[in-house]
């Protein structure tokens, strides 16, 4: 069995790529190279000892998907990672977001469509719950009004895919990513951002490497036990397994609906406070870091309730905060060096 995984080159694509490989699928990459390179196909193909095929180009350019979707009718089924997905970039750019988010997806489903490829798995994410009413946060809590319109390329596609299932023959999972964090154990593949980070790890590893001065820490005055806000990070290479597992579920007919939503996290929460102090302890190097104001946008606190994840998809996050933290060192060096 063949699946498409668009974003293939990316960070969490890349990891779930891996998990595929090992589980026997064949796999195609399609990734433009936006923020990504064409190594790590061969960081993949080390790891796994099998070379993954691969294609560059643009899925929001209708002829040169619709022309690879002829030439791979045989897929079993499409895992879509390929989005733009830098929050505050998305607030300046919107245009851009909308345009590369939402063409792409609906490229990918006309030709699922066309060439009567029914199983999709969807990146989606929890920035759709916002600041949750009620932690832990089940699949069922109400979607806010999205902070971003990266946040809201997400609920958009959400509501494509719903509209889609319901006149086609395609069946879809979304899987609403906590915060993923660390690399493959090997340190080949990891996060790659792209200049300055926005995320908290990679903040993080490359101020233990020197590459940035200091960390901030963006406010301290939340309602929280220490006062910064609280998130369910997620080791990468938990996350990639469970997209396996969502694609034998379909391939298997055990869905109950033809659009089903999971989150995947680990069910507990961190503060920014604690994951500092866990890669101290796992790295024995002191994180530079300083108090400053709140970054706008940031909730307080969330952390998933993996249950229903755990029990219909049968799969559970095992990583610990410390894996996460030591792997991303790992493949910070590995990187650098
Ligand atoms: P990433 O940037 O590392 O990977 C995305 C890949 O998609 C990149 O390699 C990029 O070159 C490619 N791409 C983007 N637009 C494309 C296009 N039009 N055509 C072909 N390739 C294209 O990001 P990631 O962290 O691996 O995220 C993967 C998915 O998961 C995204 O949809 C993202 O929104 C979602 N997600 C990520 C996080 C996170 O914190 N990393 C959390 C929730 C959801
Ligand atoms: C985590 C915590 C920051 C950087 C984002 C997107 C979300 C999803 C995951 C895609 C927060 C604090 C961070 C720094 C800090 N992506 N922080 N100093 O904001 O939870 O989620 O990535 O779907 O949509 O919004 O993740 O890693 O940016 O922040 O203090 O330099 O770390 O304030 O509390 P976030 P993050």
């Amino acid at each position: 069995m063949k699946i498409l995984v668009t974003g293939g080159t990316g960070y969490i694509g890349s990891h779930t790529v891996v998990e595929l490989q090992n589980a026997g699928f064949d796999v195609v990459i399609v990734d433009a190279l936006f923020n990504s390179q064409k190594e790590v196909v061969d960081h993949i193909a080390a790891i796994t000892g099998k070379v993954p095929e691969f294609e560059a180009f643009d899925l929001t350019d209708n002829k040169k998907t619709a022309d690879f979707f002829k030439r791979h009718s045989d897929l079993t089924g499409v895992i879509h990672f390929a989005a733009h997905k830098a929050v505050g970039e998305s607030v300046q750019h919107p245009i851009k977001y909308y345009r590369n988010n939402l063409v792409s997806l609906m490229n990918i489903l006309e030709e699922m469509n066309t060439h009567g490829i029914q199983h999709l798995v969807f990146s989606s994410s929890c920035t759709v719950y916002g600041q949750a009413d009620r932690l832990p946060v089940s699949e069922s809590a109400p979607i806010k009004k999205a902070e971003s319109p990266y946040g809201n390329t997400k609920q958009i596609a959400e509501e494509i895919i719903t509209d889609t299932v319901h006149v086609s023959k395609l069946n879809a999972i979304a899987l609403r990513y906590f915060n993923p964090i660390g690399a493959h154990e090997s340190g080949l593949i990891g996060e790659l951002p792209n200049g300055v980070p926005d995320n908290l790890l990679p903040y993080i590893t490359q101020t233990a490497y020197g590459i940035r001065e200091q960390l901030k820490v963006f406010g301290d005055d939340y309602n929280t036990p220490d006062g910064t806000p609280i998130r369910d990070y997620i080791h990468v290479v938990d996350l990639a397994k469970a997209h396996v597992k969502a694609i034998q579920r379909m391939v298997q007919g055990q869905m109950k609906q033809a659009f089903e939503v999971f989150n995947l996290g680990t069910g507990n929460g961190y503060s920014v406070l604690e994951v500092i102090k866990a890669f101290e302890k796992a790295t024995g190097i002191k994180i530079n870091y300083k108090i400053v104001g709140r970054r706008e946008g940031d909730i307080e606190q969330i952390w998933a309730d993996p249950s229903y994840s755990n029990r219909e998809l049968g799969w559970k996050a095992e990583r610990s905060l410390d894996e996460m933290v030591a792997s991303a060192w790992k493949w910070e060096q590995h990187y650098r060096q």
